[in-house]
């Protein structure tokens, strides 16, 4: 496996096994991997001849009070999980190399970012818009594989990518859970054992939600108040969003119908946990 640290030397690796044929694609992470990030690599491997990964902790989509200098790391073991994984190369820049002196270039995003997390995280998705389509040009991808935890990134991405004309196939993987039902994050590692505990309420919010649903329950803000309530009375937890909208827009409705996302954001403790689902009746 190749470890490239400059965008020349990941372009020039990727230009040459395009040229032989290769078919290559990336999986953008920020590292500390779990099983999620396994299974989004599993899928790179399966989609194309050379699988890409590349590891950085971008700060432009970090907030000023956000976790940018806390994020955990751990790129030795990182390394060998993806090696393990059958991974041809991974790019591994500093912020330097990636943000200049004089850098001074983003993408600017349109509706999408003003629903669920970009409501409280303004610069977030300009942040993540601009390091992916860095890392297509750097890596020159066929195919690109994201994680639909982060529901509404993969939305902006798909957009990103049709709105600007990227020659690259965006594709989104299911949340991978541990046995108990909480969506994997690299996050979940800052969480104490009794807030562990209490994180399992956003999955079982989804699973409230959806039950009220398939008994018939249509009336968005009827939903959103049994989830609030539950979550209110669950220990560490304060909620960000809860919100039930359509899965393109992201706009909110206020009667429910087939297909809906569930998406909902709650600080368990210091940490700030997301799930989604897409229900379809
Ligand atoms: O999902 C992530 O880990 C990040 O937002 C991404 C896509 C790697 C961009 O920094």
């Amino acid at each position: 496996m190749k470890v490239f640290k400059t965008p020349r030397d990941m372009q020039d690796w990727s230009e040459e096994e395009r040229r032989q044929g290769e078919t290559l694609s990336l999986v953008p992470t920020m590292g500390y991997f779990h099983d999620g990030h396994l299974s989004l690599m599993k899928k790179g491997r399966e989609l194309a001849s050379r699988l890409v990964v590349s590891l950085f902790v971008n700060p432009t989509q970090f907030g000023a009070n956000e976790d940018l200098d806390a994020y955990p790391s751990n790129i030795q073991r990182d390394l060998a999980l993806a090696e393990a994984e059958g991974t041809s190369a991974v790019f591994l820049p500093s912020r330097d190399v990636m943000y200049p002196q004089g850098y001074q270039t983003y993408v600017e995003l349109g509706s999408l970012p003003a629903h669920l997390c970009g409501l409280s995280r303004p610069v977030h998705f300009r942040g993540v818009a601009t390091v992916v389509t860095k890392l297509f040009n750097i890596v020159q991808p066929h195919t690109a594989i994201f994680g639909s935890k982060d529901f509404q990134q993969l939305q902006v991405i798909r957009r990103m990518t049709a709105d600007l004309n990227m020659n690259i196939r965006i594709v989104g993987c299911p949340i991978v859970r541990e046995a108990d039902g909480l969506a994997m994050s690299s996050r979940n590692s800052y969480l104490t054992p009794e807030e562990r505990r209490s994180a399992l309420c956003l999955s079982r919010s989804l699973d409230k939600a959806e039950t009220l649903v398939r008994n018939g329950e249509k009336n968005s803000t009827v939903i959103g108040k049994a989830l609030r309530d539950f979550i209110d009375s669950v220990a560490f937890t304060e909620i960000d969003y809860i919100s039930l909208c359509d899965p393109e827009s992201l706009e909110e409705v206020a009667e429910v119908s087939s297909p809906v996302l569930l998406a909902l954001a709650v600080k368990v403790g210091k940490t700030r946990l997301i799930d989604n689902r897409v229900i379809v009746f």
